[in-house]
Formats: structure tokens, C-alpha cells, sequence
């Protein structure tokens, strides 16, 4: 499974690069918003530090408008794929940019007819966002278990691109359901090698190493 950080903050984006486990990056207008900055600048910053997918998205709703943000998106780096929102004009976008080789992101999935549809569109990815399934009461996790079983059903190339994740234990869970990427914020990511009994070890290995007469 690759990890994305989903995250719009450049300091963690360089801190996860450090560590080498960062495949790619989403962001979305929110997270933009909360940076404060011009929004292609920041995203041409991100691609400088991440060589693998970064998703940019649109906020116009009419398919004119979307190809229009989408082309120029585009333009800033060759990693950059275009997230476009799941409703009838986001398909009719996707279509068309894929047709011009311009990757997407279909965003804001809750259930498997949408990922159904992105798939026979033509999405590069689609997003199911699992923890705000969660917070309604819903199987968010089950919902990449209906994504996998339809797509490998007939055998869709788009990856099924695990999002809302709020927890560690929603990305052991989407890695277990078959999810090809895990989106995740900074603090999710940090915890994802952490265990009390590995901290612990490695203290009792070197204390005992040091008592060692060398
Ligand atoms: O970027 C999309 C998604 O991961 C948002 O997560 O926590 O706002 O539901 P969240």
C-alpha cells in the first residue's frame, strides 16, 4: 500500500520526506485554505519536495469551469493529479481529461456506485472517505471492501485511494481490505511505526550494552 500524506503544510510534508515513506500527497481546498497561501504556488512548492502524485483540486461545479482549473493545474508539474468532485460534472470533466492524459482523483465517495462510475470513466484514483462514514454511523471501512471485490470484478486499473483516515488503526484495516494507497494527516502518519514495546526494547538493549566492559 502506498501512504500519502493529506496535508497542505509544507513542513510536514518535508519532515514525512525525510523519513523516506511518503509516496505522494492530496490536498484539498480545505487544507489549502488553512495554509493561508496562494494556492498554485503552494502546490508547485509541494511537487518540488514530492515526486510522486499530488492532487490538486478544482472548486468550480460546471464542467467548463473544472477543465479549465483542471488544464492548469496541469501545468504546474507533470505529478500533479487533478482531484475533481464526484457529481455528473466531475464525470463529464474526468472524461475529457482523461482522454488528454491529465490524471484525476474523484473525490468525496460514499458509496460503490460512485466508484463504479469514476472506474468506467476513466479516474486514475477514486477516493472513499472512510472516518466521515464513521462519524455517521456507516461502515467506512466496508466500503473499500465493496470497491475492492467491483473492481477487481472487472479488472479496473484506477486505485482505490483510502481517505479520512483518522487513526492508525483505519490504515492496518484499509491495508487489510485492499486499498493500493492510504491518505493520511502528519500526526496519523508519525504514529505509523510506533510501538510502546519496540521503545522499550531498544532502551533495555542499549542499557545493557553499556554495562558491557568493552
Ligand atoms: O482529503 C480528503 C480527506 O482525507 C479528508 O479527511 O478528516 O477531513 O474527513 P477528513
Amino acid at each position: 500500500m502506498k501512504f500519502f500524506l493529506d496535508t497542505a503544510n509544507l513542513d510536514e510534508i518535508k519532515a514525512g520526506a525525510a523519513l523516506g515513506m511518503v509516496d505522494g500527497v492530496t490536498t484539498n481546498p480545505s487544507l489549502v485554505a488553512k495554509e493561508g497561501k496562494d494556492f498554485r504556488t503552494l502546490v508547485g512548492q509541494i511537487c518540488e519536495v514530492i515526486s510522486g502524485p499530488v492532487s490538486a483540486e478544482v472548486v468550480s461545479t460546471d464542467c467548463e469551469g473544472m477543465l479549465k482549473e483542471a488544464r492548469e493545474l496541469a501545468k504546474i508539474a507533470p505529478n500533479i493529479v487533478v482531484k475533481l468532485p464526484t457529481i455528473p460534472e466531475g464525470v463529464k470533466a474526468l472524461k475529457i481529461l482523461a482522454g488528454e492524459g491529465i490524471r484525476t482523483n474523484l473525490t468525496l465517495i460514499f458509496q460503490p456506485l460512485q466508484a463504479l462510475i469514476v472506474a468506467k470513466a476513466g479516474a486514475t484514483m477514486c477516493s472513499p472517505f472512510l472516518g466521515r462514514l464513521d462519524d455517521i454511523g456507516h461502515d467506512g471501512m466496508g466500503l473499500i471492501d465493496e470497491i475492492r471485490t467491483i473492481y477487481d470484478n472487472y479488472g479496473f486499473a484506477t486505485e482505490v485511494l483510502a481517505a479520512s483516515l483518522r487513526h492508525p488503526l483505519h490504515v492496518v484495516q484499509a491495508a487489510k481490505a485492499g486499498a493500493d494507497i492510504g491518505t493520511m494527516p502528519y500526526g496519523v502518519f508519525s504514529k505509523l511505526l510506533d510501538h510502546p514495546l519496540t521503545t522499550i526494547g531498544l532502551e533495555r538493549f542499549l542499557s545493557d550494552w553499556k554495562k558491557l566492559k568493552q
